[in-house]
C-alpha cells in the first residue's frame, strides 16, 4: 500500500458521500419539507390507514445493499401522508403543536454536528446555549428576575422534568443518606397533588419506590383547582398518622382542562409545613406569557421547581422539556456521582467543570437547545406571546360558541386554550333545560359522545380527543396551533354535528 492509498478508506468501508450526493440529498429534503408545510392545511387531519398498512407499503425487509434516494423520498411522502398531522389547524387532541421551521432546520444542524451534550467539555458551545435558553424560559414565565436566579436543564419532556423534580426534593428533604441506605426503613413520605394531576406525578413516585398510594389526591373546586383547605386537612392528617408529607405539587395548566391551581395559596401551605412545591407546567407555564393569564400565575416564582415543555407552548420539534429549579447545590447534592472516573471532568475553572449529569439521570444528551435558542432568536418572544395569546382566544371563542348553542353543553369554561364540551342532541337538550336529567341520560350522552369523538377523528376532518370530568365524558379540544382560526373552531363544530347526524340521525 503506497502513502497515498493510506489516506483513503476503502469505499466499501466509508459512509461518506460525495459533495454532488449531498447536495441533492439536502435539496429533496428540504422541498419534502416545504411541500408538506405549503400542504399542511389541506391534508387530512387523520390519515385513512389501518395498523400495519403504512409499513407493509414501505417495505419490511432488512436493506441489505442501498436503496436510491427516490425511492427512499418516495417512502418518506407516503410515511408523511399516513402521519397523524398535529400541525393541522384542526389538529385539537392531546397536547401537540406543530413545529416551527426554525425549530426544524435547528435541529438538523444539531444532528449535524453531533454534539453529545453531557457537560462543558464535550460541548462548549451546546452547553453555554443551553443555560442561556433556561435563563430565557425561566425570565419568559417570570421564574427569574434582577434578585432571584434560577438554574435547569432540558430534559426529553415534561414527565422526565416532573421526575427530576421529584429525586431532587425527596433528596433535598429525605436528606443525603437516603441514596446510599434506601427508603425502606424510613417512615411513609408522601406527596400532595389535585386529582387532576397529569400521571407523570404517580409514576414519579413509583420509579422513586415511594408508590403511587403515597400521592394523596386532593379535591378540587368547582374550576377543577385543588381545593387549598383540603390539602391542608390532608398533610395534617398524615403528619398526625406519622407520615411524612415531603412535597406538593400544583398544576400550572392542568391537562384535562387547563386549570391553574392557586399557586400562592399552595406556596403558603408548602411553606407552613415546610415542604418543597413543585408546579407541574409543562403544558400552560407558558401561558404566563399572555398578559390577560399572567394573573393565573401569580406565586409561580415561589416555587421550589418547576416543569414547562417547549415541545407543548413554544412549538418547538419534540423532544424539548425543561425542568427549572431555585437550589442548584440541592439538585447537584441529588445527582451527582463522583465515582465515574470515566467522565470525571479535570477543570478548575467553575463554569468549564459545569456537567448536566450532576443534575438530571440522563448522561448522553442530544443538542436540544438550539431549536429553543433559533426559535427564540428567528421570532422574538413578542410573536411567540401573541401565538399563545391566540391560542387562548380561540380556545374562549370556541367556549362561547358552545355555549350559545342548544346541541352543545360546556363541561369546563376555558381557563387557558383547552375547551371541554359535549354534544347534546335536541331530546336531550330539552329535558336538560327542565332539570329532569338522570344519571341515564348522563350514561348515554357519554356513549354518544364518545361514538362522535371516534368519527370526528376517522373522518378526517378534525381531531378531538376526550377527558372524564367529574365522571362524564367530555369532548376536549386543546389548542396549541399557530395556524388555526375561528374558521377552524366553526368548521369543527359543523363536523361534529355532522357526525352526530351521520351515527344517529334522527334518533339522537
Ligand atoms: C400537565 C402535564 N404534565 C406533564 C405532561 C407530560 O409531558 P411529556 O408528554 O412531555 O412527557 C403533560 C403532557 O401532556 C401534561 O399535560
Amino acid at each position: 500500500m503506497n502513502e497515498r492509498d493510506k489516506t483513503l478508506r476503502p469505499e466499501e468501508s466509508s459512509l461518506e458521500i460525495s459533495r454532488a450526493a449531498l447536495d441533492d440529498l439536502s435539496s429533496q429534503v428540504t422541498q419534502l419539507v416545504a411541500d408538506y408545510y405549503s400542504e399542511i392545511r389541506s391534508l387530512p387531519v387523520f390519515p385513512e390507514t389501518q395498523a400495519g398498512k403504512t409499513n407493509a407499503q414501505t417495505g419490511t425487509l432488512l436493506p441489505t445493499e442501498g436503496e436510491a434516494l427516490n425511492d427512499l423520498l418516495a417512502d418518506c411522502r407516503a410515511i408523511l401522508r399516513d402521519s397523524r398531522h398535529n400541525g393541522h389547524p384542526r389538529f385539537f387532541g392531546y397536547v401537540a403543536s406543530p413545529s416551527t421551521a426554525p425549530g426544524v432546520f435547528a435541529d438538523l444542524i444539531a444532528s449535524a454536528v453531533n454534539v453529545n451534550v453531557t457537560s462543558w467539555r464535550s460541548g462548549p458551545a451546546a452547553t453555554e446555549i443551553e443555560r442561556t435558553v433556561i435563563g430565557w424560559l425561566a425570565e419568559m414565565i417570570g421564574y427569574r428576575n434582577h434578585d432571584q436566579k434560577a438554574y435547569g436543564l432540558l430534559t426529553s419532556g415534561g414527565s422526565m422534568a416532573n421526575f427530576t423534580a421529584l429525586l431532587i426534593a425527596h433528596r433535598t428533604k429525605a436528606g443525603p443518606g437516603v441514596a446510599r441506605e434506601g427508603l425502606w426503613n424510613s417512615r411513609p413520605m408522601t406527596i400532595y397533588a389535585s386529582s387532576e394531576i397529569h400521571m407523570s406525578i404517580p409514576k414519579a413516585a413509583d420509579m422513586l419506590g415511594l408508590g403511587r398510594e403515597n400521592v394523596r389526591l386532593v379535591e378540587c373546586d368547582e374550576r377543577f383547582r385543588m381545593n387549598v383547605s383540603k390539602l391542608r386537612e390532608r398533610i395534617a392528617a398524615d403528619l398526625a398518622n406519622g407520615l411524612q408529607p415531603f412535597c406538593v405539587v400544583a398544576s400550572g395548566g392542568t391537562v384535562n382542562t387547563g386549570a391553574v391551581d392557586q399557586l400562592a395559596e399552595i406556596a403558603d401551605v408548602a411553606h407552613e409545613f415546610g415542604l418543597w412545591f413543585h408546579i407541574d407546567g409543562a403544558y400552560g407555564a407558558l401561558a404566563a406569557l399572555d398578559p390577560s393569564k399572567r394573573a393565573l400565575f401569580a406565586g409561580l416564582d415561589r416555587a421550589d421547581s418547576i416543569s414547562l415543555d417547549p415541545h407543548k407552548w413554544l412549538y418547538v420539534p419534540l423532544d424539548a422539556g425543561c425542568l427549572l429549579f431555585r437550589d442548584e447545590a440541592g439538585a447537584r447534592a441529588a445527582f451527582s456521582f463522583d465515582k465515574a472516573y470515566y467522565i470525571k471532568v479535570h477543570e478548575h475553572d467553575e463554569d468549564e467543570a459545569f456537567a448536566f449529569w450532576n443534575y438530571g439521570p440522563e448522561l448522553s444528551r442530544r443538542f436540544r437547545a438550539l431549536k429553543i435558542w433559533m426559535t427564540l432568536r428567528y421570532y422574538g418572544t413578542r410573536r411567540i406571546a401573541a401565538a399563545i395569546s391566540e391560542d387562548n382566544s380561540l380556545a374562549r371563542y370556541l367556549g362561547e360558541c358552545v355555549d350559545q348553542a342548544d346541541d352543545f353543553e360546556l363541561l369546563a369554561t376555558p381557563e387557558l386554550s383547552i375547551c371541554c364540551f359535549r354534544y347534546v342532541s335536541p331530546a336531550f337538550a330539552s329535558r336538560l333545560k327542565s332539570r329532569s336529567f338522570n344519571e341515564t341520560d348522563n350514561a348515554a350522552l357519554d356513549k354518544l359522545n364518545n361514538e362522535i369523538m371516534l368519527a370526528v377523528q376517522r373522518g378526517g376532518g378534525a381531531y378531538i380527543s376526550s377527558a372524564t370530568l367529574d365522571g362524564r365524558f367530555a369532548l376536549r379540544a386543546c389548542i396549541t396551533n399557530f395556524r388555526t382560526t375561528r374558521a377552524d373552531i366553526d368548521q369543527t363544530l359543523v363536523i361534529i354535528r355532522e357526525a352526530a347526524r351521520n351515527l344517529f340521525g334522527s334518533a339522537v
